[in-house]
């Protein structure tokens, strides 16, 4: 380096050079070569003539507005913030050896600065939204620092304005993380009048390396600042995933716990701390095992790292339950071992429950639905809903067709509808299989089972009813096991190991006489004692009044709501059959020969002749008044009134149409609405239409 005599002389030269260059006309090329001047600095002054900086200007710089200074200052807060503390340490010393300390942004704003440079032709406060750079003050050693990206001093007269020859000033760039200049730290300091020499050894050298010291250390806190603040980010947004988690497990009806390798509990959401009967701290201390039966092989499971579905029974001191046990390993990414596993813990009871409502296995009546007003009826629905109440068995007895299925959905309904109700109907199914549906079987028991077995009718009812329905073709050894399932209240499945507990009630049905199956040893007797304890016997309908007439309007109004169909008119005839028929089939057949009727009817009235015909038939049969009648009016051999003679003709008319009145007011040539008014006039009875 230069020593200080030297350094003058330099600086001498320059000086004279760039009056050779600003006013001589010195070529480029002379000053780029110029052994004197380093080539960036020539340069720089080419660049700051061609861009029209005026070089004895004596206010430079360019003013920003407040709006852009402010966004700014803003894109380089924490900057800010990080050199301000160490500004301020600078100020002492700056202010008594007449230093200037300066922070930039890349582009040459003025962004901090402390210290004072009196002789320096700027106003009062001459930097507040000051934009220095190559285009508004000429050569300056902060855009060449951040051209060059490495320190750079610039001395007197090596600056392109004149007003600045009075200032040495060293800067050093800030890169971020990518490298790229983002500010310059400056160090100023004003040339006094009094010795060159004194400047120059006491400082000049040493300013450079500790404004890139400095800036050094703005840099660092800058990175560490921001890693600071990515890790609060990640830290936050980790908070925030946590706290979603937390709630969504929460709201997760089922149970979820994780367990780690040896089966600590680690994590369990509020239904999972429920089933285990947990508080919050003992999550981490309280091991799974601890709430399992001593053969359980789920820790064996977890360990095998696959995604499985185990059966286990959960006891946590008050009760014991089964569940349906999801496992999900998750597996350390590192080690590739297992880290801990996921349970998800579901009610067999609920899983069940879901499986019976999916198969349609669910009660729809209510008491409600059964329709009748009759004594009979009346009678037996108010014992069904005493019944109901109880936990008690109950036993339906009543001839096909009755209701049997319709009263064990209603008291089912009203007793648990949340339940499951399941059906089983003894007589539909093979023998062979009976047992199977009814106990469930072990995964793998016998050929053609199912892989993982399958829950029977009884583990499916747990917590609602079982509907055994035609019980009385139940197989008799059958029977000795199920009268030991309600004994006991609990099931082995077919192939299993242990019993499981359950919970549920039996509605049975038979259409047969109980007793007269006991007799024949055909049902068990203590079978029978354990069912009947509550029975109900459904009346047949011929036993219930005129529950027959209202049975038929309420289907025919159902059906035709359903089908959006205009509701016809019964005749009385039919009435009157609907009322006396003896109906073997009970509701059903009502219900079907309504149907039928609809369907076959082409007016809008329903005679006897749309019923089936077997009920048709039995009617005309039994009917010996249409005989007696039609002999009274073919003996007729004296003179009549007329409107008697009106009415013979409207009863022969109708006979002769088999019921059918419009066809019947067609044949008189009358109209309908005649035929009918007559008909009520003359009061014809139904029994006389037909024959
Ligand atoms: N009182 C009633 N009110 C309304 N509908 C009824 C009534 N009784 C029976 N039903 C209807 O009649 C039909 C037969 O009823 P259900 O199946 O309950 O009889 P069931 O006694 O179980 O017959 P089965 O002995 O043949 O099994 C069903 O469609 C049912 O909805
Ligand atoms: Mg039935």
């Amino acid at each position: 380096m230069y020593n200080g005599v030297e350094y003058k002389e330099r600086l001498d030269r320059i000086r004279k050079l760039k009056i050779d260059f600003l006013q001589n006309g010195l070529k480029d090329e002379e000053l780029l070569s110029c052994p004197y001047l380093d080539r960036k600095i020539a340069a720089s002054w080419i660049r700051s003539r061609s861009m029209g900086v005026n070089p004895y200007a004596q206010v430079i710089g360019q003013h920003l507005n407040c709006s852009e200074l402010e966004s700014i200052r803003e894109k380089n807060r924490m900057l800010i913030e990080i050199a301000k503390p160490l500004f301020v340490k600078f100020k002492n010393l700056a202010t008594s050896s007449r230093y200037g300390i300066y922070l930039f942004d890349k582009k040459g704003t003025f962004l901090l600065h402390e210290g004072e440079m009196l002789e320096l032709p700027l106003d009062k406060d001459p930097f507040s939204g000051m934009m220095w750079n190559e285009e508004t003050v000429g050569t300056n050693a902060h855009s060449l620092c951040a051209l060059y990206k490495h320190p750079v001093q610039l001395v007197g007269p090596e600056h392109y304005c004149i007003s600045l020859e009075n200032l040495i000033v060293s800067a050093a760039p800030i890169l971020n993380e990518s490298g790229d200049v983002i500010a310059c730290l400056v160090l100023g300091q004003l040339i006094t009048n009094t010795s060159w020499d004194e400047v120059f050894q006491g400082f000049c050298l040493q300013t450079l390396g500790l404004i890139t010291a400095l800036a050094a250390a703005v840099e660092a806190q800058l990175k560490l600042r921001k890693s600071y603040n990515n890790l609060k980010d990640v830290n936050d947004n980790l908070i925030t995933a946590n706290k979603t988690f937390e709630a969504t497990l929460s709201l997760i009806d089922e149970g979820i716990i994780t367990v780690d390798k040896t089966g600590t509990i680690t994590c369990a959401n509020r239904e999972g701390t429920r089933i285990l009967n947990l508080s919050q701290d003992e999550i981490g201390k309280r091991n799974i095992a601890e709430f399992l039966d001593a053969q359980s092989r789920l820790m064996d499971i977890i360990k095998k790292c696959k995604n499985t579905e185990v059966e286990e029974t959960i006891c946590n001191g008050n009760e014991e339950q089964t569940f349906i046990i999801n496992i999900r390993p998750v597996i350390d990414h590192r080690t590739k071992k297992l880290k801990v596993a996921v349970l998800r813990l579901s009610r067999t009871k609920k899983i069940n429950a879901l499986v019976t409502s999916r198969s349609g296995a669910t009660a729809n009546f209510t008491f409600e639905d059964i329709i009748g007003e009759s004594e009979a009826i009346l009678h037996a629905k108010d014992k069904a809903k005493r019944f109901a109440n109880s936990q008690e068995n109950i036993l339906l007895i009543g001839e096909s067709g009755t209701g049997k299925e319709i009263f064990a959905q209603a008291i089912h309904n009203s007793y648990c509808p949340e339940g499951p109700f399941v059906a089983v109907n003894c007589a539909a199914l093979p023998r062979e299989l009976v047992e199977s549906e009814l106990f469930g079987y072990e995964g793998g028991s016998f050929t053609g089972a199912d892989r993982y077995g399958r829950p029977g009718k009884i583990e499916l009812a747990e917590g609602g009813t079982l509907f055994l329905d035609e019980i009385g073709d139940m197989p008799i050894e059958l029977q000795a096991v199920l009268l030991r399932v309600l004994e006991d209240k609990k099931v082995m499945r077919i192939g299993g190991r242990r019993y499981k507990k359950v919970d549920f009630r039996v509605i049975a049905a038979t259409n047969k006489d109980p007793h007269k199956l006991v007799k024949e040893k055909i049902f068990r007797e203590d079978l029978y004692y354990r069912l009947s304890v509550l029975k109900i016997i459904i009346p047949p309908l011929r036993e219930r009044g005129r529950d027959a007439e209202i049975l038929a309007q309420y289907f025919i109004e159902r059906y035709c709501n359903k089908v959006g169909r205009k509701v016809p008119q019964v005749s009385p005839a039919v009435v009157k059959i609907f009322n006396e028929y003896n109906w073997p089939g009970n509701v059903r057949q009502l219900e079907n020969a309504v149907l039928y009727a609809i369907n076959t009817s082409r007016s809008d009235v329903i005679e006897p002749k749309d019923l089936p015909v077997e009920i048709y038939e039995t009617c005309l049969y039994e009917s010996d008044n249409v005989t007696k009648n039609r002999k009274r009016y073919d003996d007729l051999d004296t003179i009549l009134k007329l409107d008697e003679l009106e009415k013979i003709a409207i009863i022969k008319a109708i006979t002769k149409t088999g019921g059918n009145v419009p066809e019947a007011a067609g044949l008189l040539g009358i109209s309908k609405s005649t035929i009918y008014r007559k008909i009520k006039e003359y009061d014809i009875k139904p029994p006389e239409f037909s024959g």
